[in-house]
């Protein structure tokens, strides 16, 4: 099943699910500011960074496959009073319905993992750099799970926020991780498929980018083998 209908499953508790999630808001929005706009958020969701980018005054083009996700992201943007700056375009990140040439591509909340091996990660990485202005930058996060995170979480249903719960059976042989999440009435599963950073490395040159930083945070301390991995990449003028 593609996970355009896995999103679309879940859209109704995506934010209370990732209601915690804010750590990662502001570097976005700052990237986003420095960069002039107008960004291309790839895999944009229910627009949980676009808002806020918005917000700051950039112009955001927002692409996702889940029309269900996209809707609550036209919800929000319109609450926020930021419609006119957000864009929203229905698609997949491999292949994004998108003309424009911008100087900030991001790709926040992991979801370079949905892409299921290194040749589909490596599409997604040439379409990102393909929508760059020369000198342009894309900005994504993906993660490599701890033996700890693994050992504490593996096969056990969590109440991650009230009434909802989730679920991580970790594959080490395969490296995926599918995660389950369930409200009242709503579930699904999905997978999500990590590499090392060295791989992450090798596919970014791959796709013509050259790394300019990696951090093993959002408030950007240096990369030191943790979980986390952000990339800050620039296509070469
Ligand atoms: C973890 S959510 C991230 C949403 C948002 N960027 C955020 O930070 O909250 C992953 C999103 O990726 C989208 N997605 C997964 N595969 C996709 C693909 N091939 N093309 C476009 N969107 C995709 C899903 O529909 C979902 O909205």
């Amino acid at each position: 099943m593609s996970t355009d209908a896995l999103y679309d499953r879940i859209a109704t508790i995506y934010d209370p699910w990732s209601v915690s999630v804010t750590e990662d808001v502001e570097l976005y929005v700052a990237e986003a500011v420095a960069s002039g706009g107008p960004v291309v958020e790839l895999a944009v969701g229910t627009g949980r960074i676009a808002v806020p980018v918005a917000k700051a005054g950039i112009r955001v083009i927002g692409v996702d496959q889940s029309s269900a996700m996209l809707a609550r992201a036209r919800e929000y943007a319109e609450r926020e009073g930021v419609w006119e700056l957000v864009d929203l375009r229905q698609g997949d990140l491999r292949e994004p319905p998108v003309d424009e040439r911008v100087p900030l591509v991001t790709v926040p909340f992991r979801s370079l993992l949905h892409m299921v091996d290194e040749e589909q990660k490596l599409r997604a990485l040439r379409a990102a750099a393909s929508l760059l202005l020369p000198g342009g930058r894309l900005v994504f996060d993906v993660f490599a799970p701890s033996r700890e995170d693994i050992e504490e979480t593996d096969g056990l249903w969590l109440e991650r926020e009230p009434g909802i719960f989730e679920r991580a059976d970790w594959d080490l042989r395969t490296r995926t991780l599918a995660l389950s999440v369930r409200g009242s009435e709503e579930a699904t599963t999905f997978e999500l498929h990590w590499l090392s950073a060295p791989e992450w490395h090798h596919l970014i040159e791959e796709a013509g980018f050259v790394v300019d930083d990696l951090y093993g945070w959002f408030d950007r301390r240096p990369y030191e083998g943790g979980e986390d991995q952000i990339w800050v990449c620039r296509r070469p003028r």
